[in-house]
């Protein structure tokens, strides 16, 4: 396959509209036959001798006819991944059909075979790989299937819209026709055939619309698939309360498989999902889990209004969609379970995953401008970047009209592919508010610093914040405009309450937006330099700066480790709160970062923030899953992310010195704490929700305490993990076992292992909590695991469970001085890009960040790797331009 650079300023329509599809597959031993019937007719203003361009990938044509005309070889022509028809009629109906090979296909993209099942995944660009078609979003057409195949092995023939006619045969086979009434693009066609367990029910949409729901898994899996159908039921109910959306087919089908490359694919009335998403039980899964699932079922349900009843017009446009959709999928998480607690999941999400995206070679705005393989796009910046991005809007316009807004934008663009512009003009018109210099979000990569200085007059009581905006630079982009930046505040007195504010508006030279009780006031930044003045301050107030984390940006202010101390204990924001700790846990790592010997930590610093906790263990007014969020510490991932450049070696060494001191002085109030978790969770009237709290709680707890290496915790874990069911509170002590107490662990991973070894979901968590272990020996503990019996390379979950995450998640040994780390995740991608290059591409992104770090050597090491892994003959497309990218300069 060629290497090419698409631009998004390239983009041009397609000369032809497509009236209809039918499309007929058959399905033999070794191979399916696909034959298509498409309409064309050129479109009014194209140009009359454009010739007929179709895509196509590892398609064997069999024969083509342009109405009815056979074809000859001469009249048109194929390479790798097009077909040109170069004299065409202005209307034509042409009939095509071609082979293909799904049991071959180990790429998981177009049609392909998971666990004796066939099934389809066409985004971005799969469908080219099934038939030949103008693969591309902005080309909507109805679609009507057939699919025939044995009925014994295939009992199920499955396609996107309405059954319309099952019909046996003589020889042991059937063959179903399925249409869609809705036009769509070609990513959004689906076909499975197999066999299944089938859980079915069924939902009244608000106008009185009866939708049989249904969702097929493996056999056997029926007791894992109650609670997705629940978050199915919520997600439709949910999105005509909140936005008056409802859904617009008699059917929604959910097909779980086990080989799929990412969570979940939103394909039109028959979505299909990785087994992650759907199957979980308490048994089986940990409540993270279940929350997984009623995200991701939300998602791919929301979908079905922004993404495919309003498409994308190019992947340029690809967060018009999945942004806007992760941003629906978080306000319905929040509304469902806890909004606070949501958002700062997200927060550390973003920060943790997209920072370091857009500080890297792979940095890009929301809207790339430019890409070589499309599915390197589906990134942290198009999604939850373009999720925050989403937000502010809503932030300025106030939720009542950005509900209107969105509502308006689906209205006026229903049945249409359109860009990002689109929605930003549609947010226009219905609030009267220019939006031009928030564009910038859209067109500019890199994340903005704000920098706030305070200023405290006492002679004419006023206080005034100066903000100052800056952008780092990012490839193609060294000069940044200044962005539209909402910031959320409010100045708190030295008793904790709210000051009411009075803005001294010749002093101040930005717009802002203050609340009805005058405490808290958003600040819309638009240019470098700007200050705000209050009247009326007495005496210096602590300042709660971006409360709601109201942009996605790193802001600093010089805070006295008393004022963070009273964030903590008293603002009303739990963004502010939670920050303010994570800021002092930073600035005690950062003095230890100084120091020659781990032990010395700064008195002064340290009791502060085990002060700080003990008062938030001791207080019984916060949520038990807010508590866990205080007190747990944040990974060595986390705070890594947050140093440029990034001292490894130095952090990996002080890291469980530091847990060990923070765990050591809070036994006695863990211990207390462990126990009334314990207590709590005895109670068996407890509601679920509330049940999954005090268990987060239940293992922040034990998982700090063990990090104190205190024998007592190595038994009570023992105990909890042999007392309680819950796989939240199993997994969560396999895993304090294995990292806290490391020597003592072989029998629990055995006696887990032993235990779940027909649970495939299961084992990917068995995997993972080994592969981020921080031991010496990892090294061979991972040449076993991956000869494992249950390790497959051809199954992402399991390169997921065991490559991915050593590489993203086990810092300290994936930069192992002696490059073992690195060596082994090259290993691992070229034997993978002849596999699935989608999956690799994935794990050589594990290199992104290596300019960032401090050490000449690694550097040098990872330069290595990816040389090596470009110099290798055969690179796809996909890797190629992730490795590339990575050692531009
Ligand atoms: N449309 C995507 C799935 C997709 C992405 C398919 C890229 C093929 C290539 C789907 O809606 C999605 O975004 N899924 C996410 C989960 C979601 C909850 C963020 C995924 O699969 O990770
Ligand atoms: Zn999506």
């Amino acid at each position: 396959m060629s290497i090419t650079e698409k631009y998004r300023k390239d983009y041009t329509p397609y000369p032809f509209d497509i009236k209809s599809i039918h499309l007929d597959f058959d399905f033999q031993e070794e191979h399916c036959d696909v034959k298509s019937s498409i309409e064309f007719r050129r479109k009014a203003d194209a140009e009359k001798s454009a010739p007929l361009i179709m895509n196509g990938e590892e398609l064997e044509l069999l024969s083509i006819s342009l109405d009815t005309v056979i074809l000859t070889p001469s009249a048109y022509r194929t390479s790798d991944d097009e077909l040109v028809i170069n004299d065409v009629p202005d209307k034509f109906t042409l009939k095509i059909e071609n082979r293909i090979y799904p049991a071959k296909n180990t790429t998981l993209n177009g049609l392909y075979q998971s666990n004796h099942k066939y099934c389809t995944q066409c985004e971005a660009e799969g469908f080219r790989r099934i038939t030949y078609f103008p693969d591309r979003p902005d080309v909507l057409t109805k679609y009507s299937v057939t699919i025939e195949a044995e009925s014994k092995d295939y009992p199920y023939l499955l396609s996107n819209g309405e059954l319309t006619s099952i019909e046996t045969l003589d020889n042991g086979r059937h063959k179903a026709s399925w249409q869609d009434p809705h036009p769509k693009p070609s990513y959004l066609f689906a076909l499975v055939a197999g066999d299944f367990d089938l859980l079915e029910d069924d939902y009244t949409t608000r106008s009185g619309r009866d939708v049989a729901l249904q969702i097929f898994v493996d056999k056997g899996k029926l007791d894992q698939c109650h609670f997705a159908m629940e978050s199915l039921k919520k997600s439709m109910r949910w999105d005509e309360q909140k936005y008056g959306l409802e859904y617009d087919l008699n059917r929604y089908m959910i097909v779980a498989v086990g080989d799929f490359n990412m969570g979940a694919m939103e394909n039109k009335g028959l979505n299909i999902f990785n087994t992650a998403y759907v199957l979980a039980n308490d048994k089986t899964a940990t409540d993270t889990d279940f929350y997984g699932v009623e995200a991701v079922i939300g998602h791919e349900y929301f979908h079905n209004w922004t993404g495919n009843r309003v498409t994308c017009q190019d992947w340029f446009q690809l967060s018009l969609k999945e942004g806007l959709t992760v941003f629906r999928e978080q306000q319905f998480s929040g509304d469902m379970n806890s909004e606070s607690i949501q958002r700062i999941d997200d927060v550390k999400t973003l920060r943790t995953f997209q920072f370091p995206e857009d500080a890297g070679p792979m940095a890009h705005p929301i809207r790339p401008d430019s890409y070589i393989e499309m599915n390197n796009f589906y990134t942290h910046t198009v999604y939850i970047k373009g999720a925050e991005v989403i937000r502010m809007i809503e932030t300025i316009l106030g939720k009542r009209t950005f509900n209107q807004g969105v509502r308006h934008y689906l209205k006026k663009h229903d049945g249409q592919a359109v860009t990002c512009e689109d929605f930003v003009v549609a947010m226009e018109e219905v609030s009267g508010k220019d939006l031009t210099n928030f564009r910038h979000w859209y067109s500019q990569s890199g994340t903005p610093v704000v920098e706030v200085n305070s200023i405290f007059h006492e002679e004419d009581a006023t206080f005034t914040l100066e903000f100052e905006q800056s952008c780092p630079s990012t490839p193609g982009q060294p000069h940044k405009l200044p962005f539209y930046i909402p910031i959320r505040l409010a100045l708190i007195n030295a008793d904790g309450s709210e000051h009411e504010l009075v803005i001294d508006s010749e002093h101040t030279n930005a717009t802002f937006d203050l609340n009805s009780k005058k405490t808290e006031v958003t600040v819309f930044l638009d240019s470098p330099h700007q200050r705000m003045r209050f009247n009326t301050i007495g005496e210096t107030p602590t300042p709660s700066l971006l409360r709601g984390f109201s942009a996605p940006i790193k802001l600093a202010y010089d805070y006295t480790p008393q004022q963070r101390l009273a964030l903590i204990s008293s603002d009303s924001d739990p963004y502010v709160k939670w920050q303010a700790n994570q800021e002092l846990v930073k600035e005690v790592v950062d003095t230890l970062l100084q120091c020659e010997s781990y032990s010395s930590i700064d008195e002064g610093l340290l009791s502060d923030l085990l002060a700080s906790r003990r008062a938030i263990i001791a207080d019984d007014s916060i949520d038990p899953a807010f508590k866990a969020l205080q007190i747990e510490l944040p990974s060595l991932l986390e705070i890594s992310e947050t140093y440029a450049p990034i001292p490894i070696q130095k952090l990996s060494e002080l890291w469980p010195h530091f847990k060990k001191q923070v765990a050591v002085a809070l036994l006695p109030e863990l211990s207390a704490l462990v126990e009334q978790c314990e207590v709590k969770l005895a109670n068996s009237a407890l509601e679920q929700s509330e049940a999954a709290q005090w268990r987060r709680l239940l293992v922040s707890s034990m998982m700090l305490a063990g990090a104190s290496g205190n024998q007592t915790f190595f038994d009570k874990a023992n105990t909890l993990y042999s007392t309680h069911q819950s796989m939240t509170i199993k997994h969560g002590m396999m895993t304090l076992i294995h990292h806290c107490y490391t020597n003592q662990s072989e029998e629990i991973i055995e006696h887990f292992y032993t235990t779940w070894q027909d649970e495939d979901l299961v084992i990917d968590k068995w995997f993972a909590t080994q592969s981020t272990l921080a031991t010496d020996d990892i090294f061979e503990r991972m040449q076993a695991l991956t000869s494992h019996a249950d390790f497959n390379l051809n199954n992402p979950n399991k390169v997921r469970s065991v490559l991915l995450r050593f590489a993203m998640a086990n810092p300290s040994k994936f930069h192992d001085e002696s490059g073992r780390g690195y060596d082994l995740v090259t290993r691992y991608v070229v034997k993978l890009n002849k596999i699935n290059p989608q999956v690799a591409a994935r794990l050589c992104g594990a290199f992104n960040g290596w300019r960032k770090l401090e050490c000449e050597s690694r550097k040098q090491m990872i330069k290595k790797s990816l040389e090596f892994i470009l110099a290798h003959e055969n690179t796809s497309p996909d890797v190629y331009e992730i490795a590339n990218k990575a050692l531009a300069d």
